[in-house]
């Protein structure tokens, strides 16, 4: 089968690899598109050639996991791996997946796994979001456009910061209350900050969070560090600096939930996915490029062809 396999030279580059042996837990699914997530474009450079990245896959279960978990053969799902999901075809947990109803598609359901858990995820320790305000950073990115729609849905009052006003665009059609140009702009405090910039974006942030709120950290898209002081927090006293990663985030058995949960808000039209970029696997070069130049609005999906 073919498969994007990591090299020195290129990022990556498609090349003729063995078939998956999928464990006895394991189905074996025929990918049909995948999107690429800004934590990817570091895991080039610390893995070794050879190494087939790719953790979000939607496509066809060819054969069901002989423990019997997961969805039988035929059915159409969203699937989470740890790696190896850019190939025609990948071995995937039973309980890493979801069913796909009719009316979503490959693409949309391939914008999921990683940035929608990581959304759905970060929103739940600022719950109950009712009438909340939500400060969301990197708005306008993968994780960031879930966000928005999901705080926003959840009645979160949510100001979403870009990075340049043309970032602005279908902001407030997400469901952004007030839409900002930098995290300098926003006013007020905030109940709940999703934070994946990093540097002097995350310092504001914990002077912006009001008294027993929570920044999330999840990110560090800048790759610059953060002072922070005692102080900082004199204007919210007790609030919380939250560290997140979405795959040890919850329990493992709430993997298939949650991605149940997403494809069914996309279903009942609730999450509008926002894909900015759509393009054959082939053009995997370019598009790492687009995404890294901060020029995708939304996701990334690869159609494997
Ligand atoms: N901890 C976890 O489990 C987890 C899970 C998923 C993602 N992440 C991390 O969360 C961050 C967001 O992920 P994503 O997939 O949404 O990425 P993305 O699609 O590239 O979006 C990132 C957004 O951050 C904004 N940004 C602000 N400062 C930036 C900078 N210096 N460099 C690059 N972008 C900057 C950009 O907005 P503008 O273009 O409007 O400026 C961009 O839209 C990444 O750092 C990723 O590695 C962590």
């Amino acid at each position: 089968m073919l498969a994007l396999v990591n090299t020195p030279n290129a990022p990556v580059e498609l090349r003729e690899l063995p078939e998956p042996q999928p464990a006895r837990n394991e189905a074996l699914v025929e990918v049909r598109a995948f999107s690429l997530n800004r934590g990817e474009l570091r895991s080039f450079q610390n893995n070794e050639e050879g190494w087939v990245p790719g953790q979000d896959g939607a496509g066809v279960v060819l054969r069901q996991a002989e423990d019997r978990s997961g969805p039988p053969a035929g059915t159409r799902v969203v699937a989470l791996t740890d790696e190896f999901g850019w190939a025609q075809r990948a071995a995937v947990a039973g309980h890493r997946m979801a069913a796909l109803p009719d009316g979503v598609s490959f693409s949309q359901a391939a914008i999921l796994p990683v940035a929608g858990l990581t959304a759905l995820r970060t929103l739940r320790h600022g719950a109950p979001l009712l009438g909340k305000r939500v400060l969301i950073t990197g708005a306008a990115g993968g994780v960031g456009t879930i966000a928005v729609q999901l705080a926003a849905r959840s009645g979160a009052r949510v100001t979403a910061v870009v990075g340049r006003p043309e970032r602005a665009a279908g902001m407030t059609e997400l469901g952004a209350t007030d839409v900002v140009h930098g995290i300098d702009s926003a006013r007020g405090r905030f109940g709940l900050i999703l934070e994946s910039a990093g540097g002097a974006s995350l310092a504001r942030a914990i002077q912006l969070v009001e008294a027993k709120g929570t920044v999330v950290v999840y990110g560090n898209s800048s790759a610059e560090p953060t002072t922070i002081s005692f102080a900082d927090f004199r204007g919210a006293q007790n609030s919380r600096v939250q560290g997140f990663h979405y795959f040890t985030s919850e329990s493992e058995d709430r993997f298939a939930p949650d991605l149940a949960l997403l494809v069914s808000l996309i279903a009942d039209g609730s999450l509008k996915p926002r894909i900015g970029v759509e393009r054959t696997w082939r053009d995997i070069a370019q598009v790492t490029e687009q995404l890294r130049a901060r020029s995708v609005s939304g996701k990334a999906v690869l159609l494997v062809d």
